[in-house]
């Protein structure tokens, strides 16, 4: 990155996180220590499948939902877990508590294929599998993006037809994802905005993408970006909240003239943006509707927590 772009993954600095310990299949090491082969199939081939959540006052939000991707995905490629979600559940706790975190923390949590037994493609090939890794880092967004938004670029890269490489798959291999942000970066902008196939506003490189006109809120069909986990639950909110959601085809023309736009994303909630290609945004910072379902989403958040706790007993 360059010196004054950002990304929605700005955190605040954390000198902790050069000492944190890392979970790699059924260890808790030191970071120096946390290695993977150089024959993972998630490093040779980006074969693999993650989770990026968020620790609330010792509870994972939204756990099962992410766990509903993330068994959905590998099923999906035919990637053997070999875990249930409360093993998951119980190595990200044990990894939290080994750094001493409880809050502000963001779990990426990594599930490859596995060992090769040679340097080539068939799947087969990963006879030592799965590798599990979780790293888990001190975490609290920067609160410089909610004052400032973050500037888009449109990108040629799109996000594209599931016959290709299903844009629901939250896989290692983000490269369709990394061109974008590059191609936005060369333009000068911090997030790269994606459209899908048939031209209409989709994604971002690393959030969902929605727009404010008129009091209502939109965002794209769905189809050709991640089914995000904040996007559902702002959609949710909406609903349970008598504001107008819309999950529909819309193209740039719309997005250049919306009253406000934001990104939404488990690390960053919601992120207002301030520009779409040069052109600006509401005021810049969030919009009285961003302000608005951030609350409500923070109210979620806190509800799902005390639902977990409950359950847990
Ligand atoms: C391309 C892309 N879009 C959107 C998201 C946001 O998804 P979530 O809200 O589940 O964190 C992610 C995060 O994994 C992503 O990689």
């Amino acid at each position: 990155m360059t010196q004054d772009s950002h990304s929605t993954h700005d955190a605040e600095a954390d000198p902790r996180n050069d000492d944190i310990k890392i979970y790699v299949n059924g260890d808790i090491v030191p970071k120096d220590q946390a290695v993977v082969s150089v024959y993972d199939s998630g490093f040779m081939l980006g074969d693999g499948m993650w989770e990026g959540m968020r620790l609330y006052d010792g509870e994972w939000a939204f756990f099962d939902d992410h766990m509903d991707r993330l068994f959905n995905s590998c099923k999906a490629v035919s990637l053997d877990i070999g875990l249930g979600r409360e093993d998951i559940r119980d190595l990200l706790d044990r990894t939290a508590a080994a750094n001493g975190m409880v809050t502000d923390a963001h779990c990426r949590l990594m599930i490859t294929r596995g060992r090769k037994a040679k340097p080539f493609q068939h799947p087969a090939l990963s006879k030592w599998g799965p590798t599990v890794v979780a790293i888990v880092e001190h975490s609290k967004p920067a609160t410089s993006l909610q004052d400032r938004g973050i500037r888009l670029a449109t990108v040629p890269q799109v996000r594209g037809l599931p016959n290709s490489q299903d844009p629901k798959f939250n896989s290692h291999s983000k490269l369709n994802c990394v061109i974008a942000c590059l191609q936005a970066e060369q333009a000068g902008a911090d997030e790269g905005l994606m459209l899908d196939p048939h031209g209409f506003v989709n994604t971002t490189n690393a959030c969902n993408f929605f727009i404010v006109r008129g009091g209502e809120v939109w965002t794209s069909t769905g189809d050709y970006c991640m089914n995000g986990v904040t996007r559902q639950k702002v959609i949710d909110l909406c609903r349970a909240n008598g504001i107008p959601v819309h999950e529909k085809n819309y193209s740039l023309y719309e997005a250049y003239g919306a009253d406000e736009a934001f990104l939404t994303g488990t690390f960053g909630a919601q992120t207002p943006v301030a520009e779409i290609d040069g052109k600006p945004i509401g005021s810049g910072g969030a919009g009285p509707m961003t302000q608005r379902l951030r609350a409500l989403y923070k109210d979620l958040v806190a509800q799902n927590v005390i639902e977990q706790h409950t359950a847990r007993g």
